[in-house]
């Protein structure tokens, strides 16, 4: 085999169905793909395996929501993206391609990743060269990243492809906080596709045009922080970290992250924790990943600290499977002020504050005859007096309104004191942002293994699509159809299933391997007499014998609770590998 492992598990995702290039038959666009019915599927269990541990797992804490892809123009522009979202590109003058200004010197050795607009401008002021056709390129720009649309048949109402899902929790804040009985930390999930229009994606199925995210925006008092009781199992989780300059990871608990400063909150370092667990869950071995905090000159416009989170894989390297984001208030406030809304929560004071509130009236006759012309600008002015300025008047014994001083006798003052019990604030934000289709993309490059000439995809058994493969020995005396009826058991046990009879044991079983089936039933003579089956792991090729009455519970404990095969049923000599 001459192929690259890379370019061998993409021959096997195309060739087995998990994804291959988007519009293939009409020679594909870069940075799209499909997924066939087995990525499908895995995909859908990744995401399911997130909601069970993102929002399942705290009960009125973390709620989900769904908001449309299609976002008016309005909230883009209040977000910032409209103005933010773009990356550099340069054109080549002579062969006319464009191309990302930063991955042109970054294929050319330079390292980009980091870089800032003053850096990138000076290495293309000494000239860059087009790594198309070697000619000059010229002066990098801006691309926005947001896909533009129409809304309806008017030209002018412009609609975009959201490029986080972000947008549509922060938009329905108003209405969920009220949903949620103004609650005082809480959360809202959304997973959905999102869109950027990369200038020249090259990477493959890790960097896409259309993807899925799974976002969190958990909501907060800033000076309120303390933890929520659903995640205190997570403060003395270790969290592996690579600071800003630094050039170590470091192992700290999320409680130690947070006291020292490193991680700007603790619902940040709470969900950081997750993320980890959520990533050993899927199989991913804790030598290969880390948070990388992102140096403050690369901040997106919206963050005050961004924590991506990296997985190794194969041909690429580190990549960024998640996005950890303090947003602040940027968000909420923006919309208010855009939208003219409240988005505020109220913040309860622990004692009443007594406060004094001033009420000053007027005979607008008595002022006019006295200014005049100019009553209505003293009024205007006289509104707006603050308590403090009206309070020290008394004492002086006039108020200062439009330049003018008025004597107190011609004003009627009332003053009270009120109790408070609480004042509004803008919520500040925590963002855990993750990418399903990479995610997916590392669990495959993860779990790519070759054995005996033989490709074995051990993706996680709880993820797997599907995770049960039934084989009868062969094709007669009523085998497979004993197997059919299998096949009919093991789906009402709650599990999906695969049939395969077709061609010798051992090149099916070679099949059910390649997709990542993690088990196989084999039903065989002895079936037919006592009910008893075989089970197969993929991972070690073993078997064992199991009673037809402990298939249910032996697969439940396969499947759900990761036991061992041998924990299972009695060994039994190996039927039918290389058959
Ligand atoms: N919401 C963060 C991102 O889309 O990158």
């Amino acid at each position: 085999v001459s192929e690259s492992r890379y370019e061998r598990i993409l021959d096997l995702c195309k060739r087995r169905g998990f994804f291959f290039q988007s519009a293939e038959i009409y020679g594909g666009v870069a940075g799209f793909i499909d997924y066939g019915p087995a990525g499908a599927r895995i995909k859908a269990n990744i995401i399911n395996l997130w909601r069970e541990m993102f929002i399942d797992s705290f009960p009125d804490l973390i709620y989900e929501v769904e908001t449309p892809v299609i976002t008016p123009e309005q909230i883009f522009k209040a977000s910032g993206h409209v103005d933010h979202f773009t990356d550099p590109i340069v054109r080549c003058p002579s062969c006319m391609r464009f191309f990302r200004a930063d991955h042109v010197l970054e294929e050319q050795g330079i390292p980009a990743g980091n870089i800032t607009e003053a850096e990138l401008m000076s290495y293309y002021d000494k000239g860059v060269k087009c790594p198309s056709c070697g000619a000059t390129l010229g002066k990098p720009e801006r691309f926005n990243l947001l896909f533009k649309t129409t809304i309806g048949p008017y030209e002018a109402t412009t609609g975009y492809i959201r490029a986080e899902t972000a947008q549509g929790i922060f938009t329905l804040y108003k209405r969920a906080y009220e949903v949620l009985r103004e609650k005082k930390v809480f959360g809202l999930a959304q997973i959905g596709r999102v869109g950027r229009n990369e200038i020249s994606p090259r990477q493959g199925p890790l960097r896409l045009r259309e993807f899925t995210q799974m976002e969190i925006e958990f909501f907060f008092d800033p000076i309120n922080i303390s933890c929520v009781a659903q995640f205190e199992n997570l403060l003395a989780e270790h969290l592996t970290l690579l600071t800003e300059g630094s050039q170590k990871v470091v192992h700290e608990t999320v409680q130690e992250a947070v006291n020292s400063g490193t991680v700007s909150n603790l619902y940040m370092g709470c969900l950081m924790a997750l993320g980890q667990r959520f990533l050993v869950q899927l199989g991913i071995p804790e030598e290969n990943f880390f948070y990388l905090e992102v140096p403050k000159k690369n901040l997106p416009h919206y963050s005050r600290q961004t924590w991506d989170l990296m997985v190794k894989v194969d041909r690429w390297g580190w990549v960024e499977v998640a996005g950890y984001s303090y947003r602040g208030d940027f968000d909420l406030k923006s919309h208010a002020q855009h939208s003219g809304e409240d988005l505020s929560a109220y913040r309860a004071y622990d004692r009443p504050v007594m406060k004094e509130k001033v009420n000053v009236t007027w005979d607008p006759k008595v002022l006019r005859g006295k200014y005049g012309t100019r009553t209505g600008e003293i009024i205007d002015a006289l509104k707006l007096l603050k308590p403090d300025e009206v309070l020290e008047g008394m004492r002086n014994g006039f108020v200062v309104a439009a330049g003018q001083k008025i004597s107190i006798s011609d004003l009627t003052i009332k003053a009270e004191v009120e109790k408070e019990y609480g004042e509004r604030f803008v919520p500040h934000v925590t963002e855990p942002s993750f990418g399903v289709d990479r995610i997916l993309y590392a669990l495959i490059d993860t779990g790519f293994m070759e054995r005996e000439g033989r490709i074995v995809l051990r993706v996680p058994r709880r993820v797997a699509y599907p995770q049960v493969g039934v084989l009868p020995l062969v094709k007669r005396d009523g085998l497979d159809a004993l197997a059919k009826k299998k096949v009919e058991e093991i789906r009402r046990y709650g599990f999906t299933v695969t049939y395969d009879e077709d061609g010798a044991i051992g090149r099916r079983y070679a099949r059910l391997d390649e997709i990542g089936v993690p088990v196989a039933v084999t039903v065989d003579y002895d079936t037919l007499r006592d009910g008893s089956i075989t089970l197969r792991d993929r991972d070690t090729w073993n078997q064992v014998r199991v009673k037809g009455e402990d298939l249910e519970d032996a697969l439940c404990r396969f499947l759900r609770l990761n036991a061992q095969l041998s924990e299972l049923g009695t060994p039994f000599t190996s039927q039918g590998e290389n058959t």
